[in-house]
C-alpha cells in the first residue's frame, strides 16, 4: 500500500515537472499561441467541409459559405461589402471564419451565440444566400450523396437544419491557423521575429492595443466602442451592439475583431472603410488610444501584426455529390425578391 502511494506521487511528481516545462516556454504575455484544432468526428468535419462549399444551400444556386468567406484569402472576401444574391450589396463587412471558433458571439453586434447558430444565419438571410431552412434542407435531401452521407454521421434518412448547422460549425471548428511566427516567439523561439516586429509588439503593448486586442485570437473576446477617445466617422448605418442588447450604452460597440491573419483580411473594419493596415493602425491609435503614430511607429506596428499570419487551413478541395434528377437548377438571374 505504501509502496503503492510513493509510486503514484513519483508519478504525479513526474507529471508536475513535465506541465511546468511545457508551461514555462511560453512566454507569460498578453497574447497566447493558437492551438491546433482538434478533430473529434472526422466525418462530421468533412460534411460541413462539403456544405461550407456548396452553392445549393444559396437560392440561386451561386453563392456559398466560400463566396464570402473565402478560404483562399484568409476567409474573407476582401470586399467592403459583400456581394449576395442578385448583386445585393452586403451590410457589412465579413469577418474572417478563422479563429472564428475563439470569438465569444458570432457577428459584429455578437447576435448569435455561437457558431451553430450563427450558421443557420446566411442561408436564410435575404441580402445573403436567401434560401429558406425548409428549402435548403429540402434540396439537400435530393442530392443522393448527401442523403447517404448525413445518414453515414447522424445515423438518420431524414436531413434536418440542426445537422447541416452543426456539421458547418464542427467544421469551421477546425479553422485555425496555428504557428504564425509570433506564435513560434512566443514558444521560445528568438530568431522568429526580427528587431522591427519586436519594436512594433512593444508599441502594441505600450501604447494600450492590448487592451482590447488580446488572448490567443488577438481580439473576438469583448465588445469594445468604436471611437472610445474620437468619434468613428462614417456614413454607415450599423449601430453595433445595441441592437441586441437595447441598452443605450451599447450603441457603437462592435466585437473586438481578431488581429490573427489581418494581413490577408482587408478591408478593415465594420464598414471595410480602411483599405490597409497603416490607415487601420492609424485610425485605431487615434481614435482608441488619443495616440498619433510616426511613420516609422506605424511601420513598426504594421510589421508586428504581419507576423500574426498564421498556417492556412489545407486540404483537399472536397468533391460536392452531383445533384440528383429533382434538385432545383440553378436559377442566378431570377428577378424580384
Ligand atoms: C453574401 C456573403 C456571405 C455569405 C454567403 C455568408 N456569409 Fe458569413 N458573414 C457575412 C457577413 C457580411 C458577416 C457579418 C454580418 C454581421 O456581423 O452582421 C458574416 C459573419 C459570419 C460569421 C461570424 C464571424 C465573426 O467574427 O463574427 C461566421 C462564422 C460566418 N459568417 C460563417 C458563414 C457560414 C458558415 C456561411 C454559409 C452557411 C456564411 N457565413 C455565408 C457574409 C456572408
Ligand atoms: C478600446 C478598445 C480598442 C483598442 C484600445 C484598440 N482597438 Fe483595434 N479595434 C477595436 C474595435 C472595437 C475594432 C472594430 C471597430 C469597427 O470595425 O468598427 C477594432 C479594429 C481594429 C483593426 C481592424 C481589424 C479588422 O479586421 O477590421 C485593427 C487592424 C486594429 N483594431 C488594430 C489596433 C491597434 C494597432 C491598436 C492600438 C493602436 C488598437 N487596435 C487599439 C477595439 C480596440
Amino acid at each position: 500500500m505504501q509502496k503503492r502511494t510513493r509510486l503514484s506521487l513519483l508519478a504525479l511528481s513526474v507529471a508536475v515537472v513535465a506541465g511546468c516545462a511545457t508551461v514555462a516556454a511560453v512566454r507569460d504575455e498578453p497574447i497566447q499561441p493558437i492551438q491546433p484544432a482538434k478533430v473529434n468526428n472526422p466525418a462530421m468535419v468533412e460534411l460541413g467541409k462539403k456544405l461550407f462549399f456548396d452553392p445549393r444551400l444559396s437560392r440561386s444556386g451561386g453563392i456559398s459559405c466560400n463566396s464570402c468567406h473565402n478560404l483562399s484569402t484568409g476567409g474573407a472576401d476582401n470586399l467592403a461589402a459583400s456581394i449576395g444574391d442578385r448583386w445585393q450589396k452586403g451590410g457589412i463587412n465579413s469577418p474572417t471564419v478563422l479563429n472564428s471558433s475563439l470569438n465569444i458571439a458570432q457577428f459584429w453586434d455578437g447576435r448569435a451565440k455561437d457558431l451553430k447558430e450563427q450558421a443557420g444565419g446566411p442561408i436564410a438571410n435575404p441580402a445573403e444566400m436567401a434560401s429558406t431552412h425548409t428549402v435548403a434542407v429540402s434540396t439537400l435531401q435530393t442530392i443522393p450523396g448527401y442523403v447517404r452521407e448525413f445518414k453515414s454521421v447522424y445515423g438518420t434518412d431524414q436531413i434536418s437544419i440542426d445537422q447541416v448547422t452543426q456539421a458547418l460549425a464542427v467544421f469551421e471548428e477546425t479553422l485555425v491557423t496555428p504557428n504564425a511566427r509570433f506564435d513560434q516567439w512566443l514558444k521560445g523561439d528568438n530568431q522568429a521575429l526580427n528587431m522591427q516586429e519586436l519594436r512594433g509588439y512593444e508599441l502594441f503593448k505600450s501604447s494600450g492595443c492590448v487592451a482590447c486586442h488580446n488572448g490567443a485570437a488577438v481580439g473576438g473576446n469583448s465588445f469594445q466602442k468604436m471611437g472610445l477617445i474620437q468619434p468613428y466617422k462614417t456614413a454607415h448605418t450599423a449601430q453595433g451592439r445595441v441592437d441586441v442588447t437595447k441598452l443605450d450604452q451599447d450603441r457603437f460597440m462592435f466585437k473586438v475583431p481578431t488581429l490573427r491573419n489581418v494581413e490577408l483580411t482587408y478591408p478593415y473594419f465594420h464598414d471595410g472603410a480602411a483599405d490597409t493596415l497603416t490607415v487601420a493602425v492609424d485610425t485605431m491609435g487615434k481614435l482608441q488610444l488619443g495616440k498619433s503614430f510616426t511613420t516609422q511607429e506605424n511601420a513598426d506596428v504594421v510589421a508586428f501584426l504581419k507576423t500574426l499570419t498564421g498556417q492556412q487551413p489545407s486540404f483537399a478541395l472536397p468533391h460536392l455529390p452531383p445533384s440528383g434528377d429533382r434538385t432545383p437548377r440553378p436559377d442566378p438571374f431570377a428577378k424580384g425578391g
